[in-house]
């Protein structure tokens, strides 16, 4: 696919890129500071288009000036917690959520497939309707984005979330191509839920969910490369993919009990 990629001067976006061309797609990065940009990956990009990521009108015209497919969002960074400012996390989100809805309604012909990176804290809970973050309140502009995204069917765009807990580099510098131990392979995934998720303190009156996901968080590191090339990979299945309108979450196989 010809994937517009933002925040590729990020730590999630530096990886992605070499993720995505290792899959075959054709990258156009939408940044904001291009000299930060590595000459290497400078030379592997297909275009460069240097905007903010917060204006919706800029990213529609670079989604359809390179006919992009595909929106991959690794720009801004979530608050952890709401006593703070959101700072401009929401804005980005909603500007890139905007912004490939009306390209595709513009272009006609397929909605554009979009992957955002979001956070663990808005999977469900084992206890239905509540979500994790309604017991660990953090990150809590993931939660917005999420009732924003999901107000749109995947009809009109087609949005997954990547949930992932806490995602950590396992190489310094990105890596061109990337590292053979780099692999979706090396994950599980679920849907909307945390996979391989254990039921330890179900019969602790009162606090027993709270320390479950307090014991098990944790457990849902993983490691950055694995997770860019689980969602290259998956852009490789276009409209065809199983998560599309999902959010998605990963536990390196290595900790699945
Ligand atoms: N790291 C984790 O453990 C983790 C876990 C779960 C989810 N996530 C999510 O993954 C995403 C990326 O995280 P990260 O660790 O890669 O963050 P990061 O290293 O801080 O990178 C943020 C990127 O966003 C770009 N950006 C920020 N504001 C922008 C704007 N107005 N216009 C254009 N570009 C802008 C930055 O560009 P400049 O270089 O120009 O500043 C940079 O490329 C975030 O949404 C984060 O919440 C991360």
């Amino acid at each position: 696919m010809k994937v517009l990629l933002l925040g590729v001067t990020g730590r999630v976006g530096s990886r992605m890129l070499p993720a995505l061309l290792a899959h075959k797609h054709q990258v156009v990065a939408y940044v904001r500071t291009p000299a930060k940009i590595s000459s290497e990956a400078t030379s592997k990009l297909d275009s460069i288009v240097v905007g903010s990521a917060s204006d919706s009108a800029a990213i529609k015209a670079a989604i359809l000036s390179h006919n992009c497919d595909a929106v991959v969002n690794a720009a801004g960074l979530a608050a952890m917690t709401g006593l703070t400012s959101q700072g401009e996390f929401p804005a980005i989100f909603a500007a890139v959520v905007q912004a490939a809805l009306e390209a595709g309604r513009e272009r006609g012909s397929a909605p554009i497939r979009c992957w955002l990176m979001s956070g663990f804290s808005i999977l469900d809970s084992p206890k239905k309707p509540y979500l994790l973050l309604d017991y660990i309140p953090i990150f809590p502009s993931h939660k917005r984005n999420y009732l924003l995204i999901k107000s749109h069917p995947a009809d009109i765009l087609a949005w997954s979330l990547f949930c992932a807990n806490d995602i950590s580099p396992k190489y310094d510098t990105p890596q061109f191509p990337p590292s053979a131990d780099a692999s979706a392979s090396n994950l599980v995934a679920k849907a909307d839920a945390p996979p391989a998720w254990v039921e330890k303190y179900r019969t602790v009156p009162l606090i027993g969910n709270y320390l479950n996901i307090m014991a098990q968080a944790q457990s849902y590191y993983s490691v950055l490369e694995n997770c860019v090339d689980f969602i290259a990979a998956d852009l490789e299945k276009g409209l065809e993919s199983e998560w599309i309108g999902k959010r998605v979450s990963v536990k390196e196989k290595s900790k699945v009990k």
